[in-house]
């Protein structure tokens, strides 16, 4: 338990020198999510799919100052993840907080979807999550060289970007929304293997809609698909992806170390109406 003095409230939302693993770093919120990781003073280790984008991530972020370095790999794929951690511990010796922000999505009604196309989306938004959550908290287990008790949130943060669409069907959604539910309760139990033991955290956040290039087009205000948003939408607009940086740095640092397992609403109030 951490005793609250002054040092702890002046500190405790701190990533200050910690090295945070950013997965979909070249999507709209991996991206805002690395930066604020590196505005903050965190070292940055940038991955996705495509090299050519993380490289220009990384040209853009070292011009701001920003200590990071990329690896490209597949999250879906375990060899592309066993090397990715190794490359990370290599450049940087260590990872304290992972953020995985990668997603994919494929609408489509269950009676027209292939199956090869629903285990596509699996794969991408469940199975990979597992993979990476897996990998990462090997790693930040053996960062603890066998200590037996390790207090909350010490042993690690990992955040994973869910969806409101984890709680909630919708036509078209049979991947995305398993998948997302999936991963909440995938969370929930790797909470209950890691956290108490361990010290690391796990949690996931759960957004609607926020401003990317595939949902770019449901910003209209014109538009009925904006309008019956905003219907669901308490605080009066739809999301941008640097709304969600306060959240994910408070899941971050020490402020959230009795936080874990949970699947955290950041939805504007669209839960409440
Ligand atoms: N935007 C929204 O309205 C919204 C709402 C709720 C939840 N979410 C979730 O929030 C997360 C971030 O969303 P975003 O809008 O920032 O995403 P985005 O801009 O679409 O970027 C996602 C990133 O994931 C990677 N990716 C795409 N397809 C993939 C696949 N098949 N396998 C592995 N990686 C893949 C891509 O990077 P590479 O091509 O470099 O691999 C891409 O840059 C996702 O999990 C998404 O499902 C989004």
């Amino acid at each position: 338990m951490v005793k609250v003095d002054k040092n702890f409230v002046n500190t405790m939302y701190s990533v200050e020198g910690k090295v945070a693993l950013v997965t979909g770093a070249t999507g709209a919120l991996g991206r805002v999510a690395a930066k604020a990781y590196g505005y903050a003073g965190a070292k940055v280790f940038l991955t996705g799919r495509n090299a050519n984008k993380l490289q220009e991530l990384v040209d853009e972020f070292q011009a701001e100052g920003i200590d990071c370095a990329f690896f490209a790999a597949d999250p879906a794929k375990e060899e592309d993840v066993d090397a990715l951690v190794k490359a990370a511990v290599e450049k940087y010796g260590r990872v304290d907080i992972l953020f995985i922000a990668h997603g994919f999505n494929k609408p489509c009604n269950i009676l027209e979807q292939s199956v090869a196309d629903w285990q596509y989306i699996m794969d991408a938004d469940c199975k990979s999550v597992y993979i990476v959550l897996k990998k990462v908290s090997e790693q930040m287990v053996a960062q603890l060289g066998g200590a037996e008790k390790v207090a909350s949130g010490q042993g690690g943060k990992i955040v994973v970007v869910t969806s409101q669409r984890s709680k909630r069907g919708m036509a078209g959604y049979t991947g995305y929304c398993t998948s997302k539910g999936g991963a909440d309760m995938m969370i929930a139990s790797a909470a209950c293997d890691l956290s108490a033991k361990y010290g690391i955290n796990i949690n996931a956040i759960c957004p609607t809609v926020f401003r990317s290039e595939l949902t770019e087009w449901m910003f209209d205000p014109e538009s009925a698909a904006y309008q019956n948003f905003l219907k669901r939408e308490p605080i009066g607009r739809l999301a941008e992806p640097d709304d969600f940086v306060g959240y994910i740095i408070f899941l971050s640092s020490n402020a959230s170390n009795f936080i874990t397992g949970a699947a955290c609403d950041c939805s504007g109030g669209y839960l409440v109406c």
